[in-house]
């Protein structure tokens, strides 16, 4: 097992498999009321330069859960928002801590992190991927539907962090992959020629032909964190990248729908089909807790 969770590509799917078991096992004991201190006495850093509910709550709890504890650290308040380089704060940091869980915005920071301190380190987003989120999102799948192989996985929307994670996710476990994005946002060049060598992906501007027959529908916000001041011109753009019953027609019949949150109804996704999946998309939410445990345990136990 690697070092640190910095993306998903530094994963085999031997050990994002490993990975998912675990979370399971971890899901299983926590509500069936089996304690598991596998991390006492240890202590997990969340750094967030961006907001959060459920990747807050949920390494939080988890921290909790395994024995351990966690601390929140705003960038607001630490002096990483007044120009302390991230090499300084990463050595610092590991004098005191376990493990740290950053939400930042450019990769290379979380890379610094890994690179300049000595403990492992977590992302918790960037504006290029979420690795946590996608293996809750795989960890949900398999329970809904056992199985990856063979299997076909939609994106439509934006192609950054959540499309990116979610095409390596897809690809390593052996999924078909295919992204529907407006021309312009797609994503990431080099994700999109590894995932084309190593797998079946597509990516059109042509979303009933992304969601064909596909197994599960996934979509996130116009406008993610950073971009707020686009949103009137995203609202334009992404017109029609919209997870709606058009949509919910071509796939699968038992197709699922996937959704990190927070969504926005009626822009990606419609109220109607955001509530007929509600329980899978709630399973999703909750499943960050079990698959982040069990990304704990695999790096500071
Ligand atoms: N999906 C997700 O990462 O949610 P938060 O922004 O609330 O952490
Ligand atoms: N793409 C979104 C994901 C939020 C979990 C954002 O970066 O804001």
């Amino acid at each position: 097992m690697a070092k640190h969770l910095l993306k998903l590509m530094d994963l085999s799917r031997q050990e994002i498999t490993e990975i998912l078991d675990l979370a399971d096992k971890l899901k299983y004991e926590k509500k069936n009321g089996i304690e598991h201190h596998i991390l006492k006495g240890k202590t997990l850093g969340m750094i967030f330069q961006k907001s959060s509910t459920r990747t807050r709550v949920s390494f939080e709890v988890g921290m909790y859960d395994l024995g351990g504890s966690a601390l929140f650290l705003s960038s607001r308040d630490l002096q990483i928002g007044r120009g302390e380089p991230v090499e300084d704060t990463a050595r610092v940091l590991s004098g005191y801590l376990d493990g740290i869980m950053i939400r930042t915005f450019e990769q290379k920071e979380v890379e610094a992190l890994a690179e300049y301190g000595s403990i492992p380190i977590i992302n918790g987003l960037t504006d290029y991927c979420h690795p946590c989120q996608v293996l809750a999102d795989l960890q949900t799948f398999r329970e809904f539907k056992g199985s990856f192989e063979g299997k076909k996985m939609c994106y439509i929307g934006d192609g950054n962090n959540m499309a990116n994670s979610l095409i390596v996710g897809g690809i390593k476990m052996g999924m078909k992959v295919s992204v529907a994005c407006p021309e312009g946002y797609e994503p990431d060049k080099e994700i999109m020629e590894w995932a084309k060598a190593n797998g079946e992906f597509v990516c059109t501007d042509n979303i009933l032909e992304a969601a064909k027959d596909s197994d599960v529908v996934y979509t996130d916000v116009w406008a993610s964190m950073g971009q707020e001041n686009e949103m009137a011109e995203r609202k334009k753009i992404f017109e029609g990248y919209q997870i709606n019953d058009e949509v919910m027609s071509v796939t699968k019949p038992d197709a699922m729908v996937q959704h990190c949150l927070p969504a926005h109804r009626e822009e990606e996704i419609t109220a109607k089909v955001f509530e007929a999946h509600a329980n899978e998309i709630f399973a999703e939410a909750e499943n960050r807790l079990h698959a982040q445990k069990a990304v704990l345990v695999k790096l500071l136990g």
